[in-house]
C-alpha cells in the first residue's frame, strides 16, 4: 500500500525514471550495519544518561563540498565542538555530522520569488538546482545518482579521517541526514546478509523531519520498518499523545538508542509544550535520547531581508531544553545544530554585533548557520 508523503519531488513520469531507481537499487550501500550497530550502541549509553551526543552540520550541503579538504574541515569542527562538550560535561560525546547525504530540504513554499521571478522553490541538490533560474529548478532524477556519489565520497573522507585519528568505526563519528526522498531512501534498503533485518545504507543515522513526521505516513512507516538508530523532529505543535504514538510506531521494543528525539520548538514554547511530552514518553516507557535543536523554532527574516537566527534564541532554547529535561529528572543528552566550518556570518550575535553584518559571509544554500566560535558559545552557555 502507498502511504501518503509530503514534501516529495515531482518526477515519476520521466522517462529517465525507472532506470534510475534501479541503478541505485543496485548500488552498493553506503555504510555497513556494523557501523550503524555501532551508533546505535553509542547512543543507548546517552538514552541511559552516560554520555553526550552532538549533531552539526550544514543545513543543506552541496556536491561541491563533497571533496577530502572540505569534509577534513568539517569533521574538525565536529571534533573541537565535541571536546568542548566533554570537557564541560566530563562525558564522551556522540558525534555525528550532518553530512554525507544532507541533500534534500523541505519547503513551507512549493514557490519563490527571486529577484521579481515566481520559480519552484530549491528543494536541496538531490531534488534541483539553488540558480534562480527555471531550469535549474527542474526536479531531475538523475540528481539522486549524482548524491548517491557525493555522499560516497564524504564517506570516503569521513573513514580516512578515522583511521588518522587511530579511531574505528566504533568510535564514530558518524553520520546522519533527514530521510526525505523517499525515491532515493527506499531505493537504499538494504538487508543485512548475516541477521536478514532491514538497513538504510544511505546513512547511519536517519531522521524525519517536522513536516513529514504524520503518524499514518509513508516516512514514519519506512524509519519503523529499519533497524538501527533513528531521530524524529518534535516541533510546538506536537501533542504528548502524538509523540507517544510516534514512538510506539519508531520505538516498538523499545529499545535505547533506538529512537532521538529532536526538540525544536522556539523560544518561548518550549518551557510550556515539552513537559507534558517529556512525561507521556517516560510513562510510556521509551527510552528515548533527547536532543535539541534550538535552530529550526528560532528563524526570522532580518531586516535585510536574509534569514536568520538570533544566538540569544538559540541559547534560550537549548537552556529551557535543558531545565525542562532535569526538573523531570531526565536527561538532556545534547544538541543537533546547524554549524559551517568557517566564519560565517549567517546568525546575529558574537562576532556578527547586527544585522547589517550579515551580509559579510552570508553563505548558505538553505538556513542560517552558526559559526564555529558562536557554536563554541552556544555550547559553553547551555552546558
Ligand atoms: C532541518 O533540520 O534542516 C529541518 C528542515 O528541520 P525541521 O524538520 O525541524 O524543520
Ligand atoms: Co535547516
Amino acid at each position: 500500500m502507498t502511504l501518503p508523503a509530503a514534501q516529495q519531488p515531482h518526477w515519476r513520469d520521466l522517462p529517465e525514471f525507472d532506470l534510475i531507481e534501479a541503478e541505485l537499487a543496485g548500488a552498493l550501500p553506503l555504510v555497513a550495519p556494523s557501523e550503524i550497530r555501532a551508533a546505535k550502541s553509542a547512543l543507548a549509553v546517552a538514552a541511559a544518561g552516560g554520555a553526550r551526543v552532538l549533531q552539526i552540520g550544514d543545513c543543506a550541503e552541496s556536491f561541491a563540498d563533497a571533496n577530502r579538504a572540505t569534509t577534513g574541515r568539517k569533521l574538525r569542527t565536529l571534533a573541537d565542538l565535541s571536546g568542548r562538550l566533554a570537557a564541560r560535561t566530563g562525558q564522551e560525546v556522540a558525534r555525528f555530522g550532518r553530512m554525507a547525504g544532507q541533500y534534500a530540504k523541505p519547503r513551507s513554499s512549493p514557490f519563490e520569488t527571486v529577484l521579481g521571478r515566481r520559480l519552484p522553490s530549491f528543494r536541496g541538490e538531490l531534488v534541483n538546482g539553488p540558480a534562480p533560474e527555471a531550469a535549474d529548478r527542474r526536479h531531475d532524477p538523475a540528481r539522486m545518482l549524482r548524491a548517491y556519489d557525493a555522499a560516497a565520497a564524504v564517506l570516503r573522507a569521513v573513514r580516512a579521517h578515522r583511521s588518522r585519528a587511530g579511531q574505528g568505526p566504533e568510535t564514530g563519528p558518524w553520520v546522519a541526514h533527514e530521510a526525505l526522498v523517499l525515491d532515493y531512501e527506499n531505493a537504499l534498503l538494504r538487508a543485512d546478509p548475516h541477521t536478514g533485518e532491514l538497513f538504510l545504507a544511505s546513512t547511519h543515522f536517519p531522521w524525519i523531519g517536522e513536516r513529514t513526521r504524520g503518524l499514518g505516513q509513508a516516512h514514519v512507516r519506512l524509519l519503523g520498518a529499519v533497524t538501527g538508530p533513528v531521530g524524529c523532529k518534535v516541533g510546538p505543535a506536537a501533542t504528548p499523545e502524538t509523540v507517544v504514538r510516534l514512538c510506539g510506531l519508531l520505538d516498538r521494543h523499545r529499545e535505547p538508542g533506538r529512537l532521538t528525539l529532536i526538540v525544536r520548538m522556539g523560544k518561548d514554547a518550549m518551557r510550556t509544550a515539552l513537559p507534558p511530552i517529556v512525561s507521556a514518553v517516560h510513562s510510556a516507557g521509551h527510552p528515548v535520547v533527547w536532543v535539541s535543536d534550538p535552530m529550526h523554532g528560532n528563524t526570522v527574516a532580518a531586516k535585510t531581508g536574509q534569514k536568520t537566527r538570533h544566538l540569544s534564541h538559540i541559547i534560550q532554547e537549548a537552556t529551557a531544553f535543558r531545565r525542562v529535561l532535569e526538573e523531570a529528572g531526565q536527561h538532556a543528552a545534547g544538541l543537533h545544530l546547524e554549524v559551517a566550518a568557517t566564519d560565517v556570518t549567517e546568525c546575529v550575535g558574537g562576532p556578527v554585533t547586527d544585522e547589517t553584518a550579515l551580509r559579510a559571509r552570508y553563505e548558505t544554500l538553505c538556513d542560517p548557520r552558526l559559526s564555529p566560535e558562536q557554536a563554541l558559545e552556544v555550547i559553553d552557555s547551555v552546558f
